[in-house]
């Protein structure tokens, strides 16, 4: 099909709940996409943080493809494996030795917050229900993780939320020790805030907060869907500012492109949810773990000290662009802010270019994938840089 009968058979059919870029994306290689006019591009995006090996990687594919050979789903009733790998591979190299498998970043934190509560009432009883979770954050779109989401406008239209949820500022040390008034069994938070402009939460307060929860028994809860899976130049974000969670979820990267997600924790909470209080059709997916397997074997500590450095030589290049106000972030999760320029107008030119780039409000946002080469970076980047200076 050409674009035009892509794009209106696409809009005959889906629900429109995506502002699309005006492109069919038909096939790839890195961080290289080509559309289904044959134009390429360079992909900043790797699918919002997914593609963590890029597109058409043959280590992954092997890995996908043998285990699509022998079966794709088994559900969670019989062991399998590859699955039993995925899990020895996420926890040996996480440090939390339990995990629980899902389909994606809001289950993950569903998860986390089911997990948190009854942790809670097995110790406590009832009513130490409530959950802080910081201003500015996202966490999902079903209705505890859109609740959980510290951000007004994701509260309209679809009272009522859910009951047990208080936000907290980030930095905002005191307001956030007036919240533990016994009643609050967990605070999540991401250590970075993604959607919310690629905003790292201060040091300082991540470590108040982990002070804190430790003196009233609170769960600390860090939603690692896209820092998580190397995305920050560590496996997982919370090894870059030195403070463990009891509790990890991620997703986003981890089945390299497959739907895939993970709620991890330390071993006392890991029997917390027995046969019965949680499950799902698709968690663990054998395919997905394949995929993840595959991801995981390649993170190795000399491929995460090249995201980071890779992240740093992009960082430096931008600073000097036409109409960039800053830039930050860390490993390959990078945010600028512009002058005057709007990043939502820059995005579509880039588009339009050869350059996929995202936003995350205000700023522009790039999530690569963890492969891209100096070669692709420098096209990319060439591209953004004529397009700030128009
Ligand atoms: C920090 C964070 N948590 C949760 C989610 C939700 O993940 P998913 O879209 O896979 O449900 C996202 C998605 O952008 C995210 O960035």
């Amino acid at each position: 099909m050409h674009f035009t009968e892509i794009k209106e058979t696409a809009d005959t059919y889906f629900m429109p709940t995506y502002a699309h870029f005006p492109v069919a994306l038909e096939h790839g290689e890195n961080a290289t996409y080509f559309d289904s006019e044959g134009k390429a591009y360079i992909d900043f995006t790797a699918g919002i943080g997914v593609n963590a090996l890029g597109t058409n990687d043959e280590g992954w594919k092997t890995a996908v493809k043998a285990q699509l050979d022998k079966l794709q789903h088994t559900s969670n009733l019989y062991y399998n494996e590859t699955v039993a790998k995925a899990a020895k591979a996420i926890c040996e190299k996480s440090g939390f030795p339990k995990v629980l498998f899902c389909n994606s970043g809001a289950e993950a934190n569903e998860c986390a917050i089911k997990l948190a509560r009854k942790y809670s009432f097995d110790k406590y009883g009832e009513g130490r229900y409530n959950i802080v979770s910081l201003k500015n954050s996202f966490h999902g779109r079903t209705m505890a993780t859109i609740t959980a989401t510290g951000q007004d406008h994701y509260h309209e239209f679809f009272t009522p939320f859910l009951e047990g949820f208080r936000y907290a500022e980030a930095g905002d040390c005191k307001a956030l020790e007036d919240m533990l008034d016994g009643t609050v069994c967990a605070v999540m938070l991401e250590v970075i805030q993604g959607e919310g402009g690629v905003l790292e939460t201060p040091q300082e307060f991540i470590e108040f907060v982990r002070t804190v929860c430790d003196e009233n028994d609170v769960l600390l809860i860090f939603d690692e869907v896209q820092t998580g899976v190397g995305r920050t130049g560590k496996l997982f974000a919370y090894e870059t500012v030195g403070v463990k969670p009891d509790i990890l979820t991620t997703a986003k990267g981890i089945g390299g492109g497959l739907p895939m997600g993970a709620c991890l924790c330390r071993a006392e909470l890991g029997n917390t949810l027995t046969a019965g209080t949680h499950g799902t059709t698709f968690g663990g997916n054998p395919v997905a773990c394949a995929g993840a397997l595959a991801v995981l074997e390649r993170l190795d500590d000399a491929f995460l000290a090249e995201v980071s450095v890779k992240g740093e030589y992009i960082r430096e290049k931008v600073k000097a662009f036409t109409d960039v106000e800053s830039v930050r972030g860390r490993g390959l999760m990078i945010g600028i802010d512009l002058k005057t320029k709007k990043a939502g107008e820059i995005a579509k030119k880039c588009c339009e270019n050869g350059l996929l780039i995202l936003t995350a409000k205000s700023a522009l946002r790039m999530l690569p994938p963890l492969t891209i080469t100096y070669e692709e970076i420098d096209k990319g980047l060439l591209i953004l840089e004529r397009v700030l200076s128009e």
